[in-house]
């Protein structure tokens, strides 16, 4: 086994019948010997899991139920308490990408949805486990929210705002934590699992799919970057080249990346996107590009008149 801090302690890890929770909930038990309790809805996909963990499955239990609903974290925390189960990890990572579409086509059936899985549920756990966990010497509580959050691009501004309000969420938590729980953010960048099932596919060109796969990064990866930035108790982890790209320049260009972000993504022509462009790409193409980014330079020269 590893000297790591979160060798042998129980985490729950939402989200986990799928994706970078699968990937979590396997390293945690194959490498940490972790106990695991998995959440998620679907029964199927976690039996899978449970299958292919083989004769580890004994260090995992799973339960079933909607994250975004308030009850559901007060039934589960007091089952916990009634089987005597001292959390120590607190991992949330359930979560949903709406299909990417202009912000006035989704309807508020769609915005309050992702608000409620995104953001709510990391609320509901949090106010339910927070107090158990901290009776733990290894405390923890980590948030997976999304590159989205540090970089707002057109088509995701729902997906965006969700992940923006968990990052804010778990930075103030972190503060008034200090000393007594571990308290990380995860902002990944674009990774190869289901989320994106939803989304449009056509016929991509060959060249937007491989720039697509170019930025994108396994799942695996992901997992491995998030077991190790947990190890070393990062506080804000950016992982993906799309992901670092987005937060360093938007630290620097902040209306410039989105803006640049629009213009790739239009020219790329990806399917996915279409009904985000749809009328912007028939309108009249405007200034061009290098003389709006000339103008926007320009404007954060010192002395500016602007
Ligand atoms: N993949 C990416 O590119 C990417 C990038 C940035 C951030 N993220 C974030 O990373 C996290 C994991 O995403 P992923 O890519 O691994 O997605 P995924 O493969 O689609 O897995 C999502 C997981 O969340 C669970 N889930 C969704 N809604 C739920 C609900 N209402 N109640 C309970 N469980 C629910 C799903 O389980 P059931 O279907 O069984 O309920 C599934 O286990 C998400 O928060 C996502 O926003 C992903």
């Amino acid at each position: 086994m590893t000297d790591c801090w979160f060798d042998y302690k129980t985490v729950i890890v939402s989200g986990a019948s799928s994706g970078i929770g699968k990937g979590l909930v396997k390293k945690l038990i194959d490498e940490h010997g972790c106990r695991v309790i998995g959440i998620a809805r679907n029964e199927t996909k976690m039996l899978k899991l449970v299958e292919e963990l083989g004769a580890k499955k004994r260090y995992f239990s799973y339960f079933l139920f909607d994250v975004s609903v308030r009850e559901n974290w007060k039934t589960f925390a007091d089952a916990l308490r009634e089987q005597g189960v001292q959390p120590d990890i607190l991992i949330n990572n359930a979560g949903i990408l709406p299909k990417f579409d202009k912000f006035l086509n989704y309807s508020i059936e769609d915005i309050d949805r992702a608000m409620q899985i995104n953001f709510y549920s990391c609320v509901y756990s949090m106010n339910a486990l927070l107090p158990m966990l901290m009776q733990s010497k290894a405390a923890g509580v980590v948030n997976i929210a999304s590159s989205a959050a540090l970089c707002s691009l057109a088509g995701t501004s729902v997906y965006s705002a969700s992940k923006a309000a968990l990052k804010s969420l778990t930075e103030s938590i972190r503060e008034e934590c200090r000393g007594l729980c571990y308290v990380g953010l995860v902002c990944p960048g674009f990774t190869k699992t289901d989320i994106f099932s939803n989304q449009k596919k056509g016929n991509e060109s060959e060249l937007s799919e491989k720039a697509l796969q170019m930025v994108s990064s396994s799942c695996e990866h992901m997992v491995n970057s998030i077991i190790n930035g947990i190890w070393k108790r990062k506080s804000n982890m950016v992982f993906g080249i799309d992901a670092r790209l987005m937060n360093d320049s938007n630290k620097l260009f902040g209306v410039l990346i989105p803006m640049l972000s629009s213009s790739v993504i239009r020219a790329a022509h990806l399917e996915m996107f279409s009904d985000v462009f749809e009328d912007t790409d028939a309108a009249p193409a405007g200034e061009p590009l290098y003389v709006q980014l000339g103008k926007y330079l320009k404007r954060l020269l010192p002395f500016s008149k602007e």
